[in-house]
């Protein structure tokens, strides 16, 4: 079972994750997982920290001359921005006199944001103790974690593609920039939705037998776990829902290949040969630089919400974590499916499982 475990606060240290159940002897490429970083930290909508920092993948464990060795492997991505918290996000009892930032007290959630429940739930005083990890920060680690998946896939011929469809309700690339450009100049931000493809997949990667093996349902909830991410559609998704079975269904062929592809490559829960296709839709960030209203949980007096430095929009990284996500969990499914420990075991499965399926056909 392929497996991922992350920690790391925004403004901590490092981001950490470990990833076990990869067979050995995948090769990986350094540059390719901080390209992947790289990506991640592009587009127009983003707040100046994506320039300050340079994301970089260090690997502590489970790799040898770039080769995995079947134990666990252990990846950082070090948050340079550190450096100006040292004080405020020291792990240990901070020395000397309060420096840097994050040295008083967040009392004023922000709505949109885990702040306020946060606070609540675990009784914290300050909201910085809840924010600093549900801040989207961590994706950087995820989109490391699913750089090494796409490696994985790529083994078996899957290729996993993610892009941008919408920003701010705008579907032509060209209206983009001015969107952003207007809601920059108004201090507020924007949302928009993104898509996923993964072609290659074999037929018969997930399960119909429990709801919890369904493939449909682990790429939603992949996508969901993603921070802002309030709505997912498979293949054509929502719009199903007004047409005639006649219309929304795709018709198979000869050659056991499809001419529509209404479903998104799943039924039942089970990639059916064509590319997978789901599509996530992300709300306008919530912290604004105009601040909306909150309630200061010390004095509970009203007031207005923390303003940290913040993106109008970050649809183009929501692209690249989203991809990241798909591909964590395909390359799960596909290791359930074809096992191994060693790369070439994994691949041979593979191999024997198309023979027998014979796949593709024609
Ligand atoms: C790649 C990415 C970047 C984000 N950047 C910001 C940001 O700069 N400012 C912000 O307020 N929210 C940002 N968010 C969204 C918040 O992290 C998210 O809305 C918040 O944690 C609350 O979680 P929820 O929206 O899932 O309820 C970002 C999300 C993603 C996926």
């Amino acid at each position: 079972m392929l497996r991922l475990t992350t920690a790391g606060e925004s403004h901590g240290p490092a981001l950490v994750a470990i990833v076990t159940g990869l067979p050995a002897g995948l090769r990986l490429d350094r540059e390719a997982i901080d390209r992947d970083l790289a990506r991640r930290q592009q587009g127009y909508g983003r707040s100046p920290r994506q320039s300050l920092e340079r994301d970089e993948v260090e690997v502590l464990a489970g790799l040898r001359h770039g080769a995995t060795l079947g134990s666990p492997l252990a990846l950082v991505v070090r948050n340079s921005d550190h450096e100006n918290w040292d004080w405020g996000m020291s792990p240990w009892p901070p020395g000397g006199e309060p420096s840097g930032k994050g040295t008083s007290p967040v009392t004023l959630p922000r709505p949109g944001h885990a702040d306020l429940a946060g606070a609540l739930k675990f009784g914290h005083d300050d909201a910085r103790n809840t924010l600093e990890r549900a801040s989207a920060r961590q994706t950087a680690v995820h989109v490391a974690a699913g750089a090494v998946a796409k490696a994985l896939l790529r083994e078996i011929a899957i290729e996993v593609t993610g892009r941008v469809l919408e920003i701010g309700g705008e579907s032509s690339p060209e209206d983009w920039g001015s969107a952003t450009d207007d809601a920059r100049v108004d201090r507020d931000t924007l949302g928009g939705v993104v898509q996923v493809v993964a072609d290659g997949a074999p037929p018969g990667l997930g399960s119909y037998a429990e709801k919890d093996a369904r493939l449909d349902a682990r790429l939603a909830a992949a996508l969901m776990g993603i921070q802002a991410v309030k709505g997912v559609e498979v293949g054509d998704g929502l719009a199903l829902a007004r047409l005639r079975g006649s219309e929304a269904h795709d018709e198979i062929e000869p050659d056991l290949r499809r001419r529509t592809n209404r479903a998104g490559g799943l039924e039942g829960g089970v990639t059916n040969g064509e590319p997978v296709v789901i599509r996530a839709a992300m709300k306008p960030l919530p912290t604004l630089m105009r601040p909306l209203r909150s309630v200061d949980l010390v004095s509970g007096e009203a007031g207005e919400a923390l303003v940290e430095r913040s993106d109008v929009h970050a649809v183009e990284a929501l692209a690249v974590v989203a991809e990241a996500a798909v591909a964590w969990e395909l390359a799960r499914a596909a290791r359930e499916k074809f096992g191994g420990d060693a790369l070439g075991d994994f691949v041979g499965a593979h191999r024997a499982y198309l023979e027998r399926i014979r796949w593709p056909r024609g």
